[in-house]
């Protein structure tokens, strides 16, 4: 028997991401090429016209899984009855400004769409914050709609796992799909640390077969860091094919699963796991199960380690601060 139709809100759909990620969600990349979806897609007014143009190739692309398309600027429209809100909209950062920057722009908009969310969207609605500051924007959005539980609302550091996931591959010139369980512990930031200890390529430890301490506490971090802004370098633009693409694998794996012995970076609300503090949403390895993910335990870590977690965490505490006094 056909699914019942999963409706999933984009906002900022009229964007570079949004143009990306809606035709991913109609093909079924994010819930499945059996799960039918209805499309809610959210823009600012100046915009209005070129989210209808969107609209329209929507229509044109006669996806089959594509059940119904709405497109607007009104935010409880928007919001009504969502299962799955993947929150884009926001101002992206330009060349030469740091991911905070953009802060009181996108931390308004965070606190106004939160309360739109906790009245309009679907009980145990999941909430995937992709705009920047990704990790404080998710924050505010926990903080201003207290009614959703604080396990809905996520924020995607997908996009820095899989980066790091394809400099090792670069690097060992081995398949991207062998390799797994990298971590991105803290913010969506070039504060963030990419730990390799615990992974592994083709089942062996990426450490023993990259045989280079040097390069993988060195430029390997940096570069994943620092991806976003060679990104912006390159294109003039934003990362937004791969942000789109990483969203999807973001909610898929967190409704569907993830695969047995294999985890992902999400980042979450901190429970103070690994001695960060609780009440930031920080990125963690977690495994998904039943649509609940869980951060893995247990994980030893080495001085090094506890240095770069703690350093993340920090920033992550100073913008918590930076996003208040813009909303006071
Ligand atoms: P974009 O400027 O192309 O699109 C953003 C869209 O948001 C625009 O259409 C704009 O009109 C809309 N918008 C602005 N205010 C809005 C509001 N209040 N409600 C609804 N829509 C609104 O930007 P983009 O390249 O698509 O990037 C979107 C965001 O995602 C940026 O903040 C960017 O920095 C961030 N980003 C995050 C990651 C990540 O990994 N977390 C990766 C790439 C980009
Ligand atoms: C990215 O990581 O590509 C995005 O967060 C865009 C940015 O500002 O770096």
């Amino acid at each position: 028997m056909a699914k019942d139709p999963v409706r999933v809100l984009v906002t900022g759909a009229a964007g570079q991401i949004g143009y990306a990620l809606v035709p991913m969600i109609a093909r079924g990349i994010m819930l499945g090429p059996d799960q039918p979806v209805i499309l809610h897609m959210l823009d600012i007014p100046p915009a209005a016209e070129a989210l209808n143009g969107v609209k329209m190739e929507l229509v044109d692309a006669a996806f089959p899984l594509l059940k119904g398309v709405v497109a607007t600027t009104d935010v409880v429209e928007a919001c009504t009855g969502v299962n799955v809100a993947v929150m884009v909209g926001g101002f992206p950062r330009k060349e030469g400004m740091e991911r905070k920057d953009v802060m009181s722009k996108n931390v308004s908009i965070y606190k106004a769409q939160a309360s739109a969310l906790e009245k309009y969207a679907a009980a145990n609605c999941k909430v995937l914050v992709v705009a920047n500051p990704a990790n404080t924007n998710a924050l505010i959005l926990k903080e201003f709609a207290p009614s959703i539980p604080e396990k809905n609302i996520t924020c995607l550091t997908r996009l820095d796992h899989n980066r790091a996931l394809g400099q090792i591959s670069e690097r060992l010139n081995i398949q991207v799909s062998d390799v797994k369980n990298v971590i991105i512990w803290g913010n969506h930031s070039s504060s963030q640390y990419p730990d390799v200890n615990h992974a592994t390529a083709a089942g062996k430890p990426v450490r023993e077969l990259v045989k280079d301490d040097e390069w993988l506490n060195g430029e390997f971090i940096t570069t994943v860091q620092q991806r976003g802004a060679a990104i912006i370098k390159a294109r003039r633009l934003s990362s937004a094919l791969s942000a789109a693409s990483s969203a999807c694998d973001h909610i898929r794996d967190w409704v569907l699963g993830t695969p047995e012995g294999t985890w992902v970076s999400m980042g979450v609300y901190s429970d103070g796991s690994y001695n960060v503090p609780a009440g930031l949403i920080y990125s963690f390895p977690v495994t998904c199960k039943n649509g609940e993910w869980t951060i893995v335990q247990g994980l030893p870590i080495d001085e090094f380690s506890r240095k770069k977690m703690d350093a993340t965490a920090e920033e992550l505490s100073e913008e918590k601060a930076l996003a208040y006094s813009c909303l006071s």
